[in-house]
């Protein structure tokens, strides 16, 4: 699978990878892997299983089990459309204290190496870049600031119905860069060699046009 292309996209939360990945992905008729949805997950079945973020080898074998189908516009685990309850911004929080555990990361290496298919994958997160698909020929690392970013998630979450306080939000959304980039485990960084766009003050079209730009440059397109 190693000749097969991978277009990664890191960054923070809200700077709208998951957004830019999907366009890119459905411009180049691309895979798409979300692996912040695989964290989101094993909080999920964490949070319902009542096993607590220190739970190290509990927490790694329901990431190792997950039992997930992605489809178009849902999420299933167990059969359940979970795309929503993922959502939550307490879930992502969550998210990112058990994402902090190697044995947990390892868990899911497998998985995620196994969107790696033909054509090619466009795959979004935070180690996707540096430690996931260190060979892609295209890497991405998006950021904005603390505000842009809090402004987004909030509109994103009322959109989706759930009450959100930007105050809150901001203050949620440093908390987990703090936790994402500090952590030893794969830390949140520009991978090597990665393309870096401030999109702050950009539409989401324009930063889909630098990255298929970038794609071009290599050869992809
Ligand atoms: O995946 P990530 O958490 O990085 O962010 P996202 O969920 O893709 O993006 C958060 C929100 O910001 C989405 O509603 C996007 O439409 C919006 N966005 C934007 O307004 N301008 C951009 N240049 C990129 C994203
Ligand atoms: O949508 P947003 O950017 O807020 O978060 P996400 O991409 O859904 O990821 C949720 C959490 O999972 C992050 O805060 C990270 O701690 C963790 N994560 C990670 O450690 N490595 C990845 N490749 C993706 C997510």
């Amino acid at each position: 699978s190693v000749s097969i292309p991978v277009v990664t996209l890191d960054g923070p939360t809200a700077s709208g990878k998951g957004t830019v990945a999907a366009r890119v992905a459905a411009t180049l008729g691309y895979h798409l892997l979300d692996s912040g949805a695989l964290y989101r997950l094993t909080a999920l079945s964490a949070t319902r299983a009542g096993v607590p973020s220190d739970a190290v080898d509990a927490l790694a074998s329901l990431a190792a089990g997950l039992d997930v189908r992605f489809g178009d516009d849902t999420i299933e685990m167990g059969g359940e459309d979970v795309s929503r309850a993922i959502r939550e911004e307490a879930i992502g929080l969550f998210a990112s204290a058990i994402a902090v555990h190697q044995p947990v990361r390892d868990a899911l290496v497998a998985r995620q190496h196994g969107f790696r298919r033909a054509p090619g994958l466009v795959a979004d997160g935070r180690d996707m870049g540096s430690v996931i698909f260190p060979d892609a020929p295209v890497k991405v690392f998006l950021t904005a600031s603390v505000e842009a970013r809090a402004a987004r998630r909030y509109k994103q979450l009322k959109e989706k119905g759930f009450s959100a306080n930007i105050q809150d939000l901001s203050e949620a959304l440093r908390e987990r860069d703090a936790r994402d980039t500090a952590r030893a485990a794969a830390p949140l960084v520009a991978p090597q060699g990665a393309h870096r766009l401030d999109t702050s003050e950009m539409m989401v079209d324009q930063a889909v046009e630098s990255v298929l730009g970038w794609c071009r440059d290599a050869g992809l397109v």
